[in-house]
């Protein structure tokens, strides 16, 4: 998508190193950062330079291209591949891209290793991008039949940032809106800020001004009475990790948001492409809740009135914070899910029937 109308993707590959935006410093400044090593692709993802469940998921597959730039050896690669797991442990996106590359590659030649390497990360990323224009496609089915009655325009609530600046291109949660946009349908968004990190107020929104799409930032308490006063037409939000039974891990205040939208009748969507389904566990209790820095909470970011990057305490202290990033939203509360095979119930059944 674009900024200052030219097109980006999150991350590529050239002259031997991995490039990426630098999502700390958005919106504020606008950087391209070379990621050389494995140590800095594993840093990116901790600090959150990448972030969202597909782009770190792209970002650990090119991780291990350059551990193979960087030395072409099995126990390095092996150590590489675990110290990438263990970075970020929610989104299952992660793991996923580490053991498809290791599959790939177990067996393989030290002369052959790089090509193979990264083809498949270029494939994993490509892959990201079909999926989520498929998930557009798919989601835009659902704006077009709110759109047939109700002529004004169409207010969806998302969370986070399940955007482009989240994938590799499009987004999960904002495809259907991007695709909808393109078609003339005329939406807006309701962006909950997303504290403690700001990712709707700091990355969302951004995008969408970026493509033109009118959007409003609120505070993340705001959604419940705008449910209730009946402006807010549906939610879509995009997952970390989503069970096969239907239950979906994603961003903290996602569960409240699907509370709230149970209660007041508006369809609840999650968008997600298949790398994000966990298969292997069925009780929601075994996904690793990642527990991050107090700092995160108890000081802000933003620009003072010289545009200079400054962070500030906002709590005493000798306040103690617990910082949960994700939580659960049970599978009942979910309308339905948003893929790139199609729309489902958030089910065992429903997802079986789309992947097989
Ligand atoms: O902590 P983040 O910013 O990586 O969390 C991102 C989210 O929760 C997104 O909603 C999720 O990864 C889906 S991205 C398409």
């Amino acid at each position: 998508m674009r900024i200052e109308n030219k097109a980006y993707r999150t991350i590529w590959f050239e002259d031997n190193l991995v490039k990426i935006i630098d999502q700390t410093k958005l919106p504020h400044q606008f950087i391209i950062k070379d990621l050389k090593t494995i140590k800095d692709a594993i840093n990116a993802i901790k600090t959150m330079e990448v972030r969202g469940a597909p782009l770190i998921g792209a970002t650990a597959a090119y991780g291990l291209v350059l551990s193979i730039i960087e030395k072409n050896d099995l126990s390095f690669l092996k150590k590489s591949s675990e110290n990438l797991i263990a970075s970020r442990p929610t989104a299952i996106n992660l793991k996923w891209a580490v053991d498809r590359m290791m599959k790939k590659l177990s067996g393989v030649n030290e002369k052959d290793i790089l090509k193979i390497a990264l083809d498949e990360a270029k494939a994993i990323a490509e892959e990201d991008v079909s999926f989520c224009k498929s998930i557009g496609l798919n989601g835009l089915k659902i704006i077009e039949e709110i759109s047939r009655k109700k002529k004004d325009t169409i207010n969806i609530l998302t969370h986070c940032n399940a955007g482009w600046l989240a994938t590799i291109d499009w987004g999960t949660a904002t495809s259907p809106i991007y695709h909808a946009h393109q078609k003339g349908i005329k939406v807006h968004v309701w962006v909950d800020e997303t504290r403690p990190r700001n990712q709707g107020a700091n990355l969302t929104s951004y995008e969408l001004n970026e493509e033109g799409i009118p959007n409003t930032v609120i505070t993340d308490n705001a959604g419940g009475i705008l449910m209730q006063r009946g402006e807010v037409d549906m939610c879509i939000v995009g997952t970390d990790r989503t069970l096969s039974n239907g239950d979906v891990c994603n961003k903290i205040g996602t569960y409240l948001k699907a509370l709230s939208a149970k209660d007041n009748n508006v369809p609840f969507y999650v968008a997600l492409p298949s790398s994000t389904i966990d298969w292997s566990i069925k009780d929601h209790k075994q996904i690793p809740i990642e527990e991050r820095n107090s700092e995160e909470l108890s000081h802000v970011e933003g620009v003072d009135e010289n545009d200079k990057i400054k962070k500030v305490r906002i709590y005493p202290q000798k306040s103690k914070s617990l910082n949960l990033a994700f939580d659960v939203t049970p599978a009942k509360l979910v309308t339905g899910l948003i893929t790139e095979k199609g729309i489902c119930e958030a089910s065992e059944k429903g997802l079986k029937g789309l992947f097989k």
